[in-house]
């Protein structure tokens, strides 16, 4: 492909090779070189190239003319683009950058060399790496919005199951398992919103910046911004080609998410257990043991377990590059692509596994309802019910611990212990109190606002349907 389309020896067809008398040393060439990576900006690039030549037109810098002949050989590099297969590593561009410039060289000659008047890779590569996150961000949104909608079917089929739930990993009070769903949904729902407001940082244009100090030629900036769809260009040309802090703030946001991925799929790891036997997950979804016949694993969970260490890290990595570094632009934050492509990446393929996830589990009704019974899950409303009697609850709750040890010594839940059993410690209660140690009317009593009462987790899942609803129409 391609004539190597500026003068020196720095590497062939290099940018910057006039001021060079020897060519590159190939294992400088091996360090420096970013094509292998920054290739997947091959579409933005050309974006903002074609933008950037609408500001030269516009400044008078190019004529119409010119102009209409560098879109028209910018969409044909964009389509050579598409048609390659991997990175053109075969032309010697060191980036993606300078494939674009040679290819447009070889296509248009002199004319394609004017196209970087006053422009630099550092306003470029800023421009285009925004370009692709805020796209990358979109999606994982949108990924992000249908765990949700999973979370939200799943609570909608297991309508009125009753499970335990937990603190210290020890069965705690019963719980609507509509509920322990909604409580992820909300944990994604501000994943979700963190995306969106990195998103917004994100969506500030560099291009028109030049290398450091502002570009030289009369460009309309805000014109520029508009064409590449910006909220507006960036304020400081110095900050524009120096600050990686709106990738570092994607990162984050998917960090996080990863996190609550990642306790989401302990929760189902453990429920998928023989031990705990809640859930039910399609073969499809799992797989086998090469050596035992019986085992049915749930591998996928736990990559989406484990794979946010990849997300966490990758905000550590770029966190330790940036930190440190001089202003303006330093070929440190080359580095920043690499990692950011890959959490965009690992992020995605955790959020759909998760939804697939979710869409295939089944709860065993009775089992998590068995479970809900055991444990004492009911002690705090046997203690409320004493408060209601009139007893001081610090003082009730000393009484049903005594009678926990009761039943506990006779391997019995506490709504076994006949009447007069439970008189002898707390001489308050009557046959009433039997009905209110059954799971159900347990959580009927929780009916406070963000509470387990069946009313108010219908009222939640209505509401988180209405706004996802409403997230997705705001998309459309
Ligand atoms: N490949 C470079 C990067 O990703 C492009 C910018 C190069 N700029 C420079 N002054 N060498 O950062």
């Amino acid at each position: 492909m391609g004539t190597p389309s500026a003068g020196g020896p720095g590497a062939p067809g290099a940018m910057w090779g006039g001021r060079f008398a020897a060519p590159a040393d190939p294992l400088f060439r091996a360090v420096n070189d970013s094509l292998g990576v920054d290739w997947r900006l091959a579409r933005e690039d050309i974006q903002g190239s074609i933008a950037w030549a609408s500001g030269l037109e516009r400044a008078g810098v190019l004529s119409r003319a010119e102009y209409d002949r560098l879109v028209e050989a910018l969409k044909t590099v964009e389509h050579e683009a598409a048609e390659c297969a991997g990175s053109p590593v075969e032309s010697g561009a060191e980036d993606v950058h300078s494939w674009v410039e040679q290819r447009l060289i070889a296509l248009v000659g002199d004319l394609g060399k004017k196209l970087h008047t006053g422009r630099s890779r550092n306003d470029q590569v800023a421009t285009d790496f925004r370009l692709w996150l805020r796209a990358a961000l979109d999606e994982r949104a949108a990924e992000l919005r249908a765990v949700r909608a999973a979370l939200l079917r799943l609570a909608q089929r297991h309508d009125g199951v009753v499970m335990p739930g937990y603190t210290h990993l020890q069965r705690a009070q019963p719980i609507l398992l509509a509920h322990w769903a909604l409580a992820y949904e909300e944990m994604l729902f501000r994943d979700t919103a963190r995306l969106r407001d990195a998103r917004a940082r994100v969506d500030e244009c560099p291009l028109g910046c030049g290398a450091l100090a502002g570009t030289a030629y009369p460009v309309d900036r805000a014109a520029i911004a508009r064409d590449l769809a910006f909220a507006g260009p960036c304020a400081n040309s110095l900050d524009a080609v120096a600050s990686r802090d709106f990738a570092l703030e994607a990162l984050a946001a998917s960090a996080i998410c990863g996190v609550t991925l990642s306790r989401l799929a302990e929760d189902l790891i453990l429920y998928f257990t023989d031990e705990f036997a809640f859930l039910r997950i399609a073969d499809s979804m799992t797989s086998g043991s090469s050596l035992m016949p019986q085992k049915k694993n749930p591998d996928a969970i736990e990559l989406l377990r484990a794979k946010c260490g990849r997300l966490c890290a990758e905000f550590q990595a770029l966190a330790v590059v940036m930190k440190g570094l001089p202003l303006a632009y330093n070929k440190d934050m080359q580095e920043d692509k690499r990692g950011t492509f890959a959490a965009m990446d690992e992020l995605s393929i955790c959020l759909r596994v998760g939804a697939r996830m979710l869409d295939a589990a089944t709860f065993e009704a009775a089992r998590c309802r068995t479970a809900a019974l055991g444990g004492y899950a009911n002690a705090t409303d046997l203690a409320d019910y004493l408060v209601e009697r009139g007893v001081p609850f610090r003082e009730a709750h000393d009484r049903v611990g005594r009678l926990v040890r009761v039943a506990l010594a006779r391997s019995v839940p506490l709504e076994d212990l006949p009447l007069e059993t439970l008189r002898e410690t707390c001489p308050e209660l009557d046959e009433g109190v039997y009905a209110r140690l059954s799971p159900e009317a347990c959580l009927e009593r929780r009916a406070a606002l963000g509470g387990t009462a069946p009313q108010r987790v219908g009222e939640a899942l209505r509401r988180s349907l209405a706004r996802l609803e409403h997230e997705e129409a705001g998309q459309r």
